[in-house]
């Protein structure tokens, strides 16, 4: 290699860059010398994801239920990442908002449109053998949907709408956890006593999702947007990405999700249970849950029609 300026430079920002945290650049050129050449599966560590695959079961279907399972929660984990890059910008533009909340709308808007995985991909015979091996788990469980709903708008939307009055800012996180609108599912409907699957749920992760409440109390989604100058939270292109993404959410998704489930929950004759017990017809619905992220960008109709 010709020494030219430009290298000569290179080698001279490198130095600058080990300098400041007291590294010799020799040391590190040296390193050079024997590392490995980076390969596509180790970086991607192919061998570390395809091996996370187990059945429980020998229906060969049960691989299409576990791996689509697998791939909402990458999705998820891509959704909480750009809801940070938002939460943690120093200097917030709407530019940068906007296109951060129209990534997050696109992996959601992905995952409604490939709900037909679950929807047509399946025999429904071999899911109604499978699914008895997975009693009394449910994507109820799923903590990463909780921490992008905690991320997204201020805890007291998440508040089932029935005790929603009783809340304000100052009440405290873990009163206010018992008191989310997803508890419902939670508990045994017949008698109101918390199910195994709640239990379970908060037993693994209520000290995160009270952590979770703290850290985005102040820098959730809505906070970041009040948080603007009032020109730029009258910006057209960021009032449509906030509307798209309650809407993708709270909405399009979840109608996904419960035609999906119906379709499975309502092929047996009798009582339509789901594997979580909830009384998941009236559950699931956005017009009976409404899960609202941003109520304040919606007009007194469109919230008395939301997902009608
Ligand atoms: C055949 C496929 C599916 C069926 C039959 C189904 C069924 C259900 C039911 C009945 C509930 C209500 C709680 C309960 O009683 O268990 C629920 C909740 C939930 N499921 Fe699924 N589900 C399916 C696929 C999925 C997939 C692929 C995901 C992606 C991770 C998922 C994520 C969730 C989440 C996050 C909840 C909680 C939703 C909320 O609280 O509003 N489900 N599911």
């Amino acid at each position: 290699m010709e020494i030219t300026p430009e290298v000569h430079d290179k080698i001279k920002q490198i130095e600058k860059k080990y300098k400041a945290i007291n590294q010799k650049t020799e040391t590190h050129l040296e390193g050079l010398l024997w590392s490995k050449p980076i390969t596509y599966w180790d970086y991607i560590q192919t061998d570390a994801l395809l091996s996370l695959q187990t059945q429980r079961t020998t229906l060969p279907d049960e691989m299409v239920f576990i791996m689509y399972h697998q791939v909402n929660e990458l999705l998820f984990k891509m959704i909480l990442w750009e809801i940070d890059q938002i939460a943690h910008a120093e200097a917030l533009s709407t530019k940068f908002f906007s296109e951060r909340l129209m990534r997050i709308s696109r992996y959601f808007d992905m995952l409604t449109t490939s709900f037909d995985i679950m929807g047509d991909g399946m025999e429904v015979e071999q899911y109604l053998k499978f699914r008895n091996t997975l009693t009394p788990a449910s994507g109820f469980q799923s903590a990463q949907y909780r921490m992008i709903e905690f991320a997204c708008t201020d805890w007291i939307n998440l508040i089932d709408q029935r005790y929603r009055a009783d809340f304000d800012r100052n009440s405290s996180f873990e009163h206010a956890l018992d008191f989310m609108y997803w508890q419902a599912a939670g508990k045994d409907y017949r008698t109101g006593e918390k199910s195994y699957l709640l239990k379970e749920f908060e037993r693994k992760y209520k000290k995160e999702f009270l952590c979770q409440m703290e850290v985005y109390n102040t820098s959730n989604l809505w906070q970041k947007f009040k948080q603007l100058p009032e020109a730029d939270q009258n910006n057209p292109e960021l009032v449509a990405a906030m509307r798209h993404l309650d809407k993708t959410v709270n909405i399009t998704w979840v109608m996904g999700h419960y035609n999906a489930a119906k379709k499975y929950i309502e092929s047996v004759p009798g009582n339509h249970e789901a594997t979580g017990g909830s009384d998941w017809k009236k559950y699931m619905l956005p017009k009976y849950q409404r899960r609202i992220f941003f109520p304040e960008l919606w007009t007194t109709d469109e919230l008395a029609h939301w997902g009608e």
